[in-house]
């Protein structure tokens, strides 16, 4: 089972396809550039660091599992992460967040007019190069997947403020932002696998694209920003209802429940308030409960790389099961 294996490391599921993602760095260089000085500057910022890199990690081990890698499979591996990229500047913006990466968002940086435009430069350009490869496919996955994210980024506006959000709202919502994109960089891996492996390996990016973000929900209550690189208790802060508080909510008694209410009706809760609610979804199993959902795609995940063969990059898909439950930023 993924989930009681060791601890494991994001270097264990680049190691298989290292080069090619070297590879994917520099080609999403080349793909951002642009003359235009605060283009240049925004663009310089945001690929200081590289992030995990997971989503074009995922595409390239889905082609070496499947016997399809090609020099194509690094440019969509570009892609993939760019139309990340530029979801995470507009998510920025949207969340009123400060910090992503460990460095300042571009909206803090620079202004919330500046994170819009880059975004869809962003955005605009990973449809360019598609465009150029004129692969019908690889369009229609992405043009699919990215009108996805969009209505789950709306749906997410929509899951403020409501106590009565529940479990199935906040799966649909996850399966678009987060989810949608994760299964698409597995299937477009393997594109030239045939249809069956195809769908296979939507299916396995579909669950560990949900435990993904489950963790990462988890993660805005558990950890420190040093850890995280992100704001932690922001989701709160934003009244943006996760699972750990949605497993909790039924847990709860009325002293606590009022805490939680409190919070709600405050348009800036302090950080006292906000740590005072996370104990009580610690305390009454929230977060305990929203991890063993992550484990349980993660497990049904698992059983669909029973049809790869054998070999290293099936392991590093695994091992990256495994890494988005257990991962601590
Ligand atoms: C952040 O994704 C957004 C979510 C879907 C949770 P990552 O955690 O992959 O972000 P980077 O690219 O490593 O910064
Ligand atoms: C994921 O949701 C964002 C996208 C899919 C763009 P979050 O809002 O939880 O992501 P973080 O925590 O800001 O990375
Ligand atoms: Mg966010
Ligand atoms: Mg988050």
């Amino acid at each position: 089972m993924a989930t009681d294996t060791a601890p494991q490391s994001l270097a264990a599921i680049h190691r298989p396809v290292r080069a090619e993602l070297d590879a994917t760095v520099e080609e999403l260089g080349r793909i951002v550039r642009n003359d235009f000085p605060l283009i240049g500057g925004v663009n310089a910022h945001l690929l200081r660091l590289r992030g995990k890199l997971f989503r074009p990690a995922l595409l390239l081990l889905a082609a070496r599992a499947t016997g399809t890698m090609d020099q194509r499979k690094v440019r969509l591996a570009a892609v993939v992460e760019l139309i990340h990229l530029a979801t995470l500047v507009h998510d920025d913006s949207v969340d009123h967040s400060v910090l992503r990466r460990g460095q300042p968002t571009v909206n803090a940086l620079f202004s919330h007019q500046v994170a819009v435009i880059m975004g869809d430069y962003l955005y605009s350009r990973a449809i360019q190069q598609l465009v150029e490869l004129q692969e019908w496919e690889p369009m229609q996955v992405m043009s699919r997947v990215t009108n996805e994210m969009t209505v789950g980024e709306m749906r997410q506006l929509e899951a403020h403020d409501r106590l009565a959000y529940g479990l199935e709202s906040y799966e649909r919502l996850i399966r678009a932002k987060t989810a949608s994109l994760v299964s698409a960089a597995c299937e477009l891996g393997g594109i030239d696998a045939g249809a069956s492996l195809r769908a296979t390996l939507l299916r396995f990016g579909h669950g560990l694209g949900m435990a993904f973000q489950i963790t990462d929900d988890v993660l805005d209550y558990t950890e420190t920003e040093d850890v995280t690189g992100k704001p932690s208790g922001h989701d709160l802060k934003e009244h943006k209802i996760t699972l750990p508080l949605i497993a909790a909510l039924p847990e709860l008694d009325a002293a606590e429940r009022a805490t939680v209410d409190a919070l709600m009706d405050d348009a800036d809760p302090s950080d006292e308030r906000v740590a005072e609610v996370i104990a009580i979804v610690q305390a009454r199993g929230g977060v305990e409960s929203a991890r063993e959902r992550a484990q349980g795609f993660a497990r049904a995940a698992e059983r669909e790389l029973e049809a790869l063969s054998e070999g290293e990059a099936r392991d590093a898909l695994l091992a990256a099961l495994a890494y988005a439950v257990e991962r601590r930023h």
